[in-house]
């Protein structure tokens, strides 16, 4: 028997719950030993839930009991998380996780304290909700070097913004329903403002690179300027806007990564992501391209990663499984120096004044919209893009990037 503990009862912990019980036989098989839930902690009391026979107040109460094998940390954010994580893999016990956060941020180390120790700290929650990236990356990818990453990492807002391009939603009415859903993090500036994604391609980097990225050095732009009217222009463009996580590798030892909203065009594989879907587009040098699609948040999918990793810690329970993730850090190139098109919408210019300082752009009208008027630009790197803008006198109403 292997036991485990389950860190947290909101909506991912109590989909573990639900998960182990509905495939308790087939994920026993594969695990090769009978997974029991020993103990569930949680502030609150769960009056009248089955769950109530296991549940603990008191964490010491799961740190210091040698018959626990697995931890399962599904509280989210730094602390205590972090305090408990440790705690625990000190204490031999192997961890898995869903919180991106705590993996961004302290990855490195937990991963080490693991390796010392013979046992394990999995993530495969932590990114791109059930869908089976992190693995990938780590066991199935590795005759490749990768050069790029771009993944839609964050499910509320490709949520929002398949129901503001799809349906005219409005923003604050389309994140109630993601929210209610069980989509949005507790705090959903952090999937609205891009914090989220940025958590999450920083740890698909640093596995895909091997070196660590910090989230902190990561650009990082939201949605929340995006609106319909914007949506009008990408829908004549045969484009969508979606949010991008995205770095690549462009030189030896020269690397980028980047949060934002991106004009995404019909030809990209990601154009068709919608709904609460995550995908994640992998290029190797070997391999050439690979997409990786599913359930990007909520209840079920979540806690179908975070099961699958009780699974090979089960079946690894005294044998670290290698992780390709140094803590040398990955540095990154300036922002200015980062090359790309740029649709930029204008008013009080006109085509000829853009045309003279842009060069060669593709002009974009509405009908709809008169007195202003779109344009793409060539590629070019962002500071150059900034220093011709100005030269517009103060007439950009917004700028997204173009997805190339
Ligand atoms: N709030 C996150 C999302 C949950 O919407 O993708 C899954 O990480």
């Amino acid at each position: 028997m292997v036991n485990i503990a389950v860190l947290g009862y909101g909506t991912v912990g109590s989909g573990v719950v639900e998960v182990i019980n509905t495939n308790h036989a087939s994920i026993n098989k594969r695990a090769g030993a009978d997974i029991n839930i020993k103990y569930v902690l949680d502030l609150r009391d769960f009056p009248g839930d089955p769950v109530e026979k296991v549940l603990v107040h008191d964490y010491d109460v799961i740190a210091n009991d040698p018959e626990v094998d697995i931890v399962v940390e599904v509280m989210g954010g730094i602390e205590p998380a972090y305090t408990f994580v440790k705690r625990a893999l000190e204490a031999g016990k192997s961890v898995c996780t869903s919180n991106k956060a705590l993996v961004a941020k302290h990855g490195p180390e937990l991963m080490e304290i693991a390796r010392e120790k013979n046992i394990n700290f999995l993530f495969e929650a932590s990114c791109g909700g059930g869908i089976p990236i992190i693995r990938a990356l780590n066991s199935s990818l590795t005759a490749d070097e990768i050069d790029e990453i771009t993944g839609i990492l964050n499910g509320t807002t490709n949520y929002m913004m398949y129901k503001m391009s799809t349906e005219g939603c409005e923003f604050d009415a389309v994140l109630k329903e993601a929210q209610a859903k069980g989509y949005a993090e507790a705090d959903p500036t952090a999937d609205v403002e891009g914090y989220d994604a940025c958590r999450k391609i920083a740890i698909l980097s640093s596995l895909a690179y091997g070196r660590f990225l910090n989230y902190e050095d990561i650009y990082t732009e939201g949605i929340t300027r995006i609106t319909p009217e914007d949506m009008q222009y990408a829908e004549e463009l045969d484009m969508t806007i979606k949010l991008l996580g995205t770095s690549r590798k462009i030189g030896d030892d020269s690397f980028y990564a980047m949060v934002a909203p991106f004009l995404v065009g019909k030809t990209s594989p990601l154009y068709s992501v919608n709904d609460v879907f995550n995908a994640v587009f992998v290029h190797g040098n070997v391999l050439g391209d690979a997409m990786f699609y599913g359930s990007g948040a909520g209840k079920l999918p979540t806690a179908s990663a975070v099961v699958a990793d009780v699974v090979d810690e089960a079946k690894h329970l005294h044998r670290n499984i290698m992780t390709n993730w140094s803590s040398r850090p990955l540095e990154l190139i300036p922002m200015d120096e980062v090359e790309g098109r740029f649709f930029v919408r204008v008013k009080g210019t006109t085509v000829d004044q853009v045309k003279a300082v842009f060069d060669e752009v593709e002009i974009v009208n509405l009908k709809s919209l008169p007195g202003e008027f779109g344009f793409i630009t060539a590629k070019m790197k962002q500071g150059e893009y900034k220093e011709k803008v100005q030269e517009l006198n103060g007439s950009v109403i917004t700028m997204i990037r173009v997805k190339d």
